[in-house]
């Protein structure tokens, strides 16, 4: 039997905490799931505004946290448990960079100037925490750009620190599209030392560039989803990075998402207005009908209804569903929307909304139970993403029944398979170029099977509501991952 391991794991969003994606869905779930297998997780992440101190525990005395020309600078320090577990989750608490009202941008969607330090503070505050508590890291595990700044400081400033001269560290992509791009001075902020400032670690363009320092310094990057970790390394998804993850592709690897199967389930969901499962469908229908009643639609039972759910952010495809919403909405059938992002989108589809009053329903703006309301009442979910790294919603569909309209990238190309006509197989419907006619066209296939051919429809959902995606499956391949990188690493350093 392996030893249990010591795992930091700093996020910038954990559910339920603070969400703005997938991201906060991850780092809410895995280290439960890691916990379970036996390891000792502490979760680090920041003190937002909109977390009420009162219902956290206070940790006596401040926390000191380096930032070069600023001195030291003072942290308060919370703590609980993470809902339905005992693995706890550490809040670090600075009024100047994180009691503001959003995560990283403000109510007009501009980014925060000193995102920079606000997460370089994060990333080193998280090394600081370790040595307060008595935790010594066997794995530091890190995400996105926000943390990116661990893997290098673990190799610099904390390279002989007796804390962390033995971890190894993991740095997880969820998205590429944000790379922490910044000026250079920030270099004297991380305090990781100027040598480091060059095209191979943290240099872009005289900037510096904290997600491609975190990619030369850790000894595993992964993706989640093994196509992603694929597409990364190609000009046309690397965002610029493609030759310098190419470069470090011998550990690269690619680990799907689970889903947590006890907020997701058509059998369990509070908020659907009848339960159902795959023995008992009926509850479906009342599902549908009752969505159609919320975004005041027609209750049409045998018109295909098609739902959406996501940011309304170029990545999700909405360029493409914008294109050819009309040309859809001719094929009889209603659409629903939930999502916001973009402001274009937020006003185009609510002007669609008042032209096809039968049809077309949008709701702008971010609500847990509309989600599941959608993914319940819905008979198809659109996902036509330019890229997805991973994606959940998907995931969610399965489950529910609601077969997916998807294009093939990242991960939606990993847990979706095309509808096969011949054995009717299949879980969905996948298109592959990102034009309006392929978008088009797999939707129009999608209804014209719900409509015209039933049974292969029907025996569609039940393949689809039988896959499972659940955490511990995903967690054994991290854990496997993090004992092979220890391992490799301890043979470096005997070396
Ligand atoms: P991403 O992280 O790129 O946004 P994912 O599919 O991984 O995409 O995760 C998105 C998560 O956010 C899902 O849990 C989804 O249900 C949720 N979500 C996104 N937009 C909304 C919204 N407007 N209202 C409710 N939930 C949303
Ligand atoms: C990112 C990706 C999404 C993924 C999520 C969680 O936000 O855009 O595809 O599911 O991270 O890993």
């Amino acid at each position: 039997m392996n030893r249990p391991l010591n795992i930091l794991f700093t996020a910038s969003e954990v559910v339920p905490f603070a969400k703005t994606g997938g991201l906060a869905d991850v780092a809410g779930a895995l280290p439960k799931a890691l916990a379970e297998l036996g390891h000792n997780v502490v979760v680090v992440m920041p003190r937002y505004y909109s977390i009420d101190k009162s219902e956290l525990e206070h940790v006596v005395g401040p926390l000191g946290v380096p930032m070069g020309p600023m001195g030291e600078l003072w942290a308060g320090v919370y703590t609980t448990s993470l809902p339905g577990s005992d693995v706890p989750i550490y809040f670090i608490d600075y009024e100047h960079y994180f009691g503001r009202s959003g995560l990283y941008a403000d109510e007009n969607g501009f980014s925060y100037p000193d995102n920079d330090n606000r997460f370089i503070f994060l990333s080193k505050a998280a090394f600081q925490l370790c040595k307060k508590i008595g935790f010594k890291p066997d794995i530091i595990h890190s995400h996105d750009w926000h943390t990116a700044a661990q893997p290098v400081l673990r190799n610099t400033r904390f390279a002989f620190d007796d804390y962390f001269e033995e971890s190894a560290t993991v740095l997880t992509i969820h998205n590429l599209q944000h790379q922490g791009i910044f000026f250079k001075g920030v270099m004297d902020v991380m305090e990781v030392g100027w040598e480091h400032f060059n095209p191979y670690e943290l240099e872009a363009m005289d900037g510096v560039n904290i997600l491609k320092g975190g990619i030369t310094h850790a000894d595993a990057v992964t993706t989640v989803s093994r196509k992603y970790a694929q597409e990364i390394q190609t000009l046309e998804y690397g965002f610029g990075l493609s030759e310098h993850i190419q470069a470090h592709s011998e550990k690269l690897f690619g680990i799907l998402n689970g889903v947590d199967y006890e907020e997701w389930n058509p059998a369990v969901d509070p908020y659907i207005a009848q339960r159902y499962d795959i023995d008992n469908i009926a509850g479906k229908a009342v599902c549908k009908a009752d969505l159609q009643k919320r975004f005041e639609l027609p209750e049409w039972d045998d018109v295909p209804l098609i739902g959406f759910v996501g940011r309304f952010a170029e990545q999700k495809g909405i360029g493409l569903i914008a294109g050819v919403i009309e040309g859809l909405l001719h094929l009889n059938v209603q659409i629903v929307m939930l999502g916001t992002g973009e402001k274009w989108a937020e006003g185009f589809f609510g002007d669609i909304a008042r032209k096809y009053p039968d049809s077309f329903a949008c709701h702008v703006g971010y609500s847990n139970e509309l989600a599941h309301v959608i993914e319940a009442g819905s008979d198809l979910f659109l996902m036509p993403s330019l890229f997805e790294p991973c994606g959940l919603n998907q995931i969610y569909s399965l489950r529910y029944g609601t077969l997916p309209i998807v294009r093939a990238t990242g991960g939606l190309d990993d847990t979706i398979q095309n509808y096969n006509p011949a054995d009717r197989s299949g879980n969905g419907f996948k298109f592959e170029w990102a034009t309006h006619e392929a978008l088009y066209h797999t939707v129009k296939w999608a209804v014209d099977t719900y409509r015209f051919e039933r049974d292969a429809y029907d025996i569609m959902q039940r393949t689809a509501m039988q896959a499972r995606f659940d955490w511990m499956h995903a967690a054994k391949q991290y854990e496997d991952l993090y004992y092979y990188t220890l391992y490799g690493k301890r043979v470096k350093n005997y070396k």
